[in-house]
């Protein structure tokens, strides 16, 4: 069967009804950055805050999607490529369904977050840079990943020999190297606030 085949079925539900029930509009908080840098920890922490404050929010994360949907995805260029695209379309599902979609991927690849931004409609994709010198993160190690990667154990690590590319003009930049953990998820809420108000 070919594309041609499928015919597009308008949604009986609009994304304006489901955010005027919500009482808030949707968009996608983009986290990208390195391993360990924080991007889970922030995006977790600043959801629980949203939600209980009445929010619809959810958090797509790398390890727990790479678990399910994408867990026939290595970590190729091509397959970080797939990982990405995949998880845009389901962000902007959920961007349709009124949600404040809060992603944590590393996403080291800008033509790949850039298609993410194609997507949506303008506003909707922002894009927030979790910044971490590498040997930091390095140091931090949380998962003891970095230190299997620099054993060889495994390979196309990012940072260590596969490439991270930094955003040009991200929406946000959470210091993450240089501020608190709390700091970090505070400013994404006041952002978070800000750009749906
Ligand atoms: S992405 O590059 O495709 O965006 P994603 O965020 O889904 O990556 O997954 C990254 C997580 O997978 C890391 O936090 C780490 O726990 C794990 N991982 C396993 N192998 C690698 C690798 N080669 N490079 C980076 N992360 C890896």
């Amino acid at each position: 069967m070919t594309n041609r085949d499928i015919v597009w079925h308008e949604a009986s539900i609009t994304k304006e009804e489901y955010q005027q029930k919500n009482k808030h509009k949707s968009s996608i908080l983009w986290l990208t950055g390195l391993s360990g840098s924080g991007k889970s920890t922030i995006a977790n922490a600043a959801a629980r805050e949203l939600f209980e404050q009445g929010y619809q929010v959810i958090v797509l994360d790398g390890d727990n999607i790479r678990h399910g949907l994408n867990k026939d995805l290595g970590f190729s260029d091509d397959d970080r490529k797939e990982n990405i695209r995949r998880i845009g379309e389901v962000a902007k599902l959920f961007v349709q369904q009124g949600t404040i979609v809060i992603t944590a991927f590393i996403s080291p690849f800008r033509e790949d977050r850039d298609q993410v931004r194609e997507l949506v409609e303008e506003g909707e994709f922002n894009e927030i840079y979790v910044k971490c010198d590498l040997d930091i993160c390095e140091k931090r190690d949380p998962k003891g990943l970095y230190k299997k990667a620099r054993n060889g154990e495994i390979p196309f690590f990012t940072g260590i020999d596969s490439p991270y590319e930094e955003p040009n003009a991200p929406e946000l930049v959470l210091d993450s190297g240089k501020y608190e953990r709390e700091e970090c998820t505070g400013r994404l809420i006041d952002f978070v606030k800000n750009s749906l108000a």
